[in-house]
């Protein structure tokens, strides 16, 4: 007999088993995390070809990124926006590492303009005939940060989905043909977290809309491909301490380094992830807060985000104005 205004037993029960399935997932996931960082890395030249494109490979995650492939012994093709940087880049990875390099100046908020066109054309060229076994697409922007969707510069978000979503999609284009003649491969498409490990991202919607794109368009590939020896990954990593987040934000708790990861760090652990899963957050720190946030009910989370960006936005209003990374819109007074 159960006593009025108590729950029933099932509910318990129900809750108990729903606890205790989480509960396993999660173990399950970092048992299999554990068990790759204890096996030894592939070799991803023999697997996959002599060759790796990687966009976006001058700063932040991109450089660490290549860095590590061309420490693994791989030829890189480097595409990024400034013919300077991605020659001191370029230098930097031939003087530290016995491999070969192909630099492409390529703005890639201009695909699907003449001139973009026009690069791509350039990039096929680039890469006729070089056994590519890999394509990084690291490139990205999150520019305007911390604005609400209706205060945004439109230019600017459109150039930020150009960047995120739509050259992306045609560098894969370019390279995955190679990969299916050659009947191998491997493709990592550089998601985040906003989209994966956390329901919303409120003042950051574009950004997180972009990344969401990557994580659906890299675990569709991953089935189309899988059976073609291509492995296709979304990485969607929290934190890395990168321009990408602004300066300000640099002393703040959550990119301590218990919760943030340096870009070399991460980029260790990223080319060790390579082709295990069509999702995946390779940092150890990063993958257990993805299992705390799982366990919060969305509806808080999404509760917590928002008081956390007005917050920050407020703190770095000035700041993030002047670099122009926030959107200046008329109603600051009711969207605070
Ligand atoms: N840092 C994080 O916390 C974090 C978290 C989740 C996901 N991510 C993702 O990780 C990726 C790398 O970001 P990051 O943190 O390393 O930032 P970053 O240091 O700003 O690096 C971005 C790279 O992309 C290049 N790039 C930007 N716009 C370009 C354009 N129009 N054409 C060609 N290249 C362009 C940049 O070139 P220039 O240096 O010449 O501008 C730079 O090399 C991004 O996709 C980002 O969304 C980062
Ligand atoms: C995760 O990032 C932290 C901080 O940069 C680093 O110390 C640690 O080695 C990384 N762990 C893994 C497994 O990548
Ligand atoms: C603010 O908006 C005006 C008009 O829309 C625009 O001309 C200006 O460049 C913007 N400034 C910044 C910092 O975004």
């Amino acid at each position: 007999m159960r006593m009025p205004g108590t729950a029933p037993e099932w509910l318990f029960l129900l809750l108990a088993l729903v606890g205790g399935v989480t509960a396993a997932v999660s173990s399950l996931r970092l048992l299999r995390y554990l068990a790759l960082c204890l096996r030894r890395p592939r070799d991803l030249r023999r697997r996959y070809g002599a060759w790796a494109v990687v966009t976006g490979p001058t700063s932040g995650i991109g450089r660490s990124v290549a860095l590590e492939l061309a420490r693994r012994g791989l030829n890189l093709v480097l595409l990024d926006i400034d013919a300077a940087n991605l020659r001191e880049t370029s230098d930097t990875i031939r003087s530290r590492h016995a491999v070969k390099t192909r630099t492409l100046v390529f703005d890639l908020s201009l695909v699907a303009t003449p001139q973009g066109d026009e690069s791509m054309r350039r990039l096929r060229a680039a890469i006729d005939g070089l056994d590519v076994g890999l394509l990084v697409n690291n490139a990205g922007m999150a520019n305007p940060f911390l604005a609400y969707f209706h205060e945004a510069d439109v230019e600017a978000w459109l150039r930020m989905v150009r960047v995120n979503l739509w050259a992306l999609t045609e560098v894969a284009a370019a390279v995955l043909p190679g990969m299916v003649e050659r009947g191998r491969g491997a493709v990592l498409n550089m998601g985040s977290a906003s989209s994966e490990g956390m329901p919303s991202f409120p003042l950051n919607t574009i950004y997180a809309s972009t990344k969401k794109y990557v994580a659906v368009f890299s675990r569709s590939l991953y089935v189309e491909y899988r059976s073609k020896g291509i492995d296709v990954q979304c990485q969607a990593p929290m934190f890395v301490a990168t321009r990408i987040v602004p300066n300000i934000l640099r002393d703040k708790w959550y990119l301590s380094p218990l919760l943030s990861t340096t870009a070399d760090a991460y980029a260790r652990a990223a080319v060790r992830w390579i082709g295990h899963g069509a999702i995946c957050n390779p940092n150890l720190s990063h993958q257990l807060q993805r299992c705390l946030l799982a366990i919060v009910p969305e509806a808080a989370l999404d509760w917590c985000l928002l008081q956390f960006v007005r917050r920050l936005r407020a703190e770095s209003r000035g700041v993030l104005a002047r670099v122009g990374a926030v959107g200046n819109g008329t109603d600051r007074k009711n969207s605070m």
